[in-house]
């Protein structure tokens, strides 16, 4: 059936297939096969160039000039990117990915120092009670319990350390929660509010914005040791940070920290319950997480694309794109490639090397990839030495959005030791 669909009818980007069959890799591979660069026509899509091949992927990523981020940088339906909100050439938000050089190296720059390996290895031993904490409190008294995995568990130790590291407190975590959903389920009618029209679905950016204000304002008042008060006083040559990018890149961070890591735990804890003797493997040395974080990461692939914009004609892979065409940049494709990783399509935790694009490359490489790794880590290893048992405790629903992927629901049976 798919060999006879023409190949820029394959459907690679509705919110609907990847709700209903998950990532399209079927599809992704015929065309790593027979043109990995190929230009697509998708009903009620303005069209696009899939990119489907590692090589390319980093040739695209690491010429920030040539194919910039600013304008399309997620592919969304053209019904979201309508007259009054247009997503794509409008975007509500001047955040580091869709921003571009000079100003993006300006803005990077006032928090990279916070996301370096040496700081995020000072964070280890929190993050290691939080997590003892909630296992704790899972465990009970070491029956088993059926649990809805996305919510109970693997949303909760990524939100709770971005939320501290930001400065955000405790009692508004689910409000972080809310709105990190809103965003990344734009297309997913569960996470969206009755009846409202598509300018009624941005108001979570109006309600965060809000209640960012509130708190900057606060940090000005009185400074804390957290990354809110940095930014509250951050400049740019001299100069205060405009309010509109000031939040924009506060929001990112907020929900980039941990909806990518909530994705890859749930994804991670599918991977291992279809790989028994994986997850056998993992709890007969925990250690098995310093090369299995990474190899996650590349099987689930949680941030599915970005986009670029060519900002000149130009030739890739032979063929010619045009200023101004829009380029997808399918990580979860490239993460598959066959001239690049021996065996793709074997989930194993001691994969090493393992140069997956998970966190893409270049000048946009992910600014919390270390902190995703330490969170995957620490999570993962916990489990594994409190594990009795775990099985599927009911159907698995898919998140119904292309630009990032995982489990919507993930309910299991769990039974952990008490500490
Ligand atoms: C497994 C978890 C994660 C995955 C798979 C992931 C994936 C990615 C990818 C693919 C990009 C590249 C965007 C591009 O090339 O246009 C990116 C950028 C970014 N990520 Fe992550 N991410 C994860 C966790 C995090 C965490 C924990 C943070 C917390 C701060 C974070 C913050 C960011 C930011 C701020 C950017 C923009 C960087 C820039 O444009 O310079 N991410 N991420």
């Amino acid at each position: 059936m798919e060999a006879a669909t023409a190949l820029d009818q394959l459907d690679v980007i509705t919110a609907q297939t990847y709700g209903t069959i998950g990532y399209p890799h079927d599809a992704w591979t015929r065309l790593r096969r027979e043109s990995p660069v190929h230009f697509m026509r998708t009903p009620g899509y303005k069209p696009y160039w899939a990119i489907t091949k590692h090589a390319d992927i980093v040739e695209v990523s690491t010429q920030p000039e040539r194919f910039r981020s600013a304008g399309r940088f997620i592919l969304f339906p053209e019904v979201n990117s309508g007259a009054t909100v247009n997503l794509e050439e409008n975007p509500p938000l001047r955040m580091l990915v869709n921003m571009d050089p000079p100003d993006h190296r300006d803005y990077r720059k006032l928090v990279s120092g916070w996301f370096t390996p040496r700081a995020i290895a000072r964070l280890q031993s929190r993050l290691e009670e939080i997590t003892a904490e909630m296992f704790d409190e899972l465990a009970g008294d070491g029956s088993p319990r059926d649990v809805e995995f996305v919510r109970e568990v693997a949303a909760m130790q990524p939100l709770r350390m971005i939320t501290e590291l930001l400065g955000i407190p405790r009692e508004r975590e689910q409000f972080v929660l809310k709105v990190t959903n809103e965003n990344f389920g734009l297309e997913d009618p569960d996470f969206q509010r009755e009846g409202e029209t598509p300018e009624e679905r941005l108001v979570f950016i109006q309600e965060a914005f809000a209640y960012l204000n509130e708190l900057i304002e606060e940090r000005r008042r009185e400074p804390r040791n957290d990354l809110l008060t940095v930014l509250a006083q951050a400049t740019i040559d001299g100069q205060p940070v405009p309010t509109f990018e000031l939040f924009s890149l506060i929001f990112l961070i907020m929900v980039a920290g941990h909806d990518t890591t909530r994705n890859s735990i749930s994804n991670g804890l599918v991977a291992l319950m279809e790989h028994p003797d994986q997850l056998e493997k993992l709890r007969r040395d925990p250690s098995l997480v310093e090369t299995g974080a990474d190899e996650i990461v590349r099987w689930t692939t949680p941030v599915n694309h970005f986009a670029r914009t060519a900002t000149e004609d130009c030739e890739l892979r032979g063929r010619k794109i045009r200023k101004g065409d829009s380029l997808a940049l399918f990580y979860a494709s490239a993460n598959r490639d066959e001239e690049v990783f021996a065996d793709p399509w074997v989930f194993r935790l001691d994969r090493d090397p393992n140069p997956h694009l998970g966190f893409g490359i270049g000048e946009h490489f992910c600014l919390g990839a270390h902190l995703a790794r330490l969170d995957l880590k620490v999570f993962f290893r916990q489990l594994a030495e409190r594990l009795v048992s775990i099985e599927p405790a009911g159907p698995v629903e898919l998140l119904k959005a292309s630009f990032v992927g995982g489990p919507k629901r993930l309910p299991v049976r769990l039974r952990l030791r008490p500490r």
